[in-house]
């Protein structure tokens, strides 16, 4: 077993409710035949549930230090991190602006779900195309400059909070994790975390969480958009960053990188009826209702596996709830054929 590492967290600022609760899945183990957990952290608030915000944690006292009155961030047109980012700003009396992606900016998708909420507190949408948001990074410098010019203190939030800073929450939750599972007994039963993989920071903070605590976890991403390849690049960029920025040495390598491949489906924020049927399923036999974007998918994939190989993650999952639920009310429609 592996030494913890000695390390220094940086400064956070409260928002997210934590710690988030562990709870069996009774009914889906015994399907199974192995232990299968959530970790609630669609628990970690209500306008901040979710992943994120143990991300913004971090981040916006970093804004905060630097005197910053706005945050500028970006995603998909449902994004759950720009939902959070500008409701975590609200929280700290800052304005938000929020790049979304989407085909046609001179018709932007309806105002609901997450977009709904994006307005109510009060955010500033810029619609750019799937095209420009390659170009996001020169998106951000404009408006920044923009504000600057107005008068304004901005601060940029990369897509999805998924920087080293940011991967800190998860290092946290960790930490988190470690307790949860001592809570279990059977300290020798190896535990798999499964997680939904989007932009990568949640996965990096897992991982380099994993070496610093010495928490013997087996980490398994699965990614909901790209492929292993192109996650290994950006986790592993994540996590490099990290290293040098906070660390004296690199505990983890791009081998410590292990993603499932094969469950994005239809592509990006598109569903498939099995994956739907299984979001069903779930709401049925555990009373958890899981987002269509990102648990939905990494959810499908954890039973699919199993369905294969009931011992393939080992005798005792985490699967770590991320959020996301007001995703699944932007495709209220296609849901509803399935109930
Ligand atoms: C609900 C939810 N789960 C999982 C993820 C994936 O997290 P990450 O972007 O850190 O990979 C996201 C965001 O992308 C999300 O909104």
């Amino acid at each position: 077993m592996s030494q913890p590492i000695s390390f220094q967290y940086p400064e956070r600022i409260k928002l997210a409710q934590t710690p988030t609760p562990l709870e069996k899945m009774e009914r889906l183990s015994s399907k199974f035949g192995v232990e299968i957990y959530f970790k609630r952290d669609d628990y970690t608030g209500t306008e901040l549930s979710g992943n994120k915000v143990r991300k913004l944690e971090f981040i916006l006292q970093h804004a905060l230090k630097l005197g910053a009155d706005t945050v500028i961030t970006c995603g998909g047109a449902q994004s759950n991190h720009c939902r959070a980012t500008a409701f975590a700003a609200k929280r700290l009396g800052l304005k938000s602006v929020l790049l979304l992606r989407t085909p046609n900016p001179d018709q932007p998708p309806a105002p609901e779900a997450n977009i709904l909420l994006d307005y109510l507190a009060d955010a500033t949408i810029i619609w750019i195309t799937p095209e420009q948001y390659q170009q996001r990074d020169q998106y951000f410098a404009w408006q920044a400059e923009k504000l600057v010019a107005a008068g304004a203190c901005p601060y940029i939030i990369p897509e999805g909070g998924s920087t080293a800073l940011g991967s800190w929450g998860y290092v946290a939750a960790v930490e988190e994790l470690v307790g949860d599972v001592a809570s279990l007994g059977g300290a020798s039963v190896p535990t798999t975390v499964i997680s939904a993989i989007g932009s990568g920071g949640t996965s990096a903070g897992l991982i380099m969480g994993n070496k610093l605590h010495a928490a013997g976890l087996r980490i398994v991403g699965v990614n909901v958009c790209d492929d292993r390849e192109y996650f290994q690049k950006v986790i592993g960029n994540i996590m490099n960053d990290f290293q040098v920025k906070y660390l004296e040495q690199p505990p983890v390598t791009t081998a410590d990188i292990e993603i499932l491949d094969g469950y994005v489906g239809k592509g990006y924020a598109l569903s498939q009826p099995q994956e739907l049927e299984a979001i069903r399923d779930l709401a049925r036999l555990e009373g958890v209702v899981l987002d269509p974007v990102y648990t939905g998918k990494a959810y499908y994939a954890m039973i699919s596996e199993l369905e294969k190989n009931p011992e393939g993650f080992g005798s005792r999952i985490v699967f770590l709830h991320t959020g996301g639920l007001f995703g699944l009310f932007s495709i209220a429609d296609q849901m509803a054929k399935f109930l």
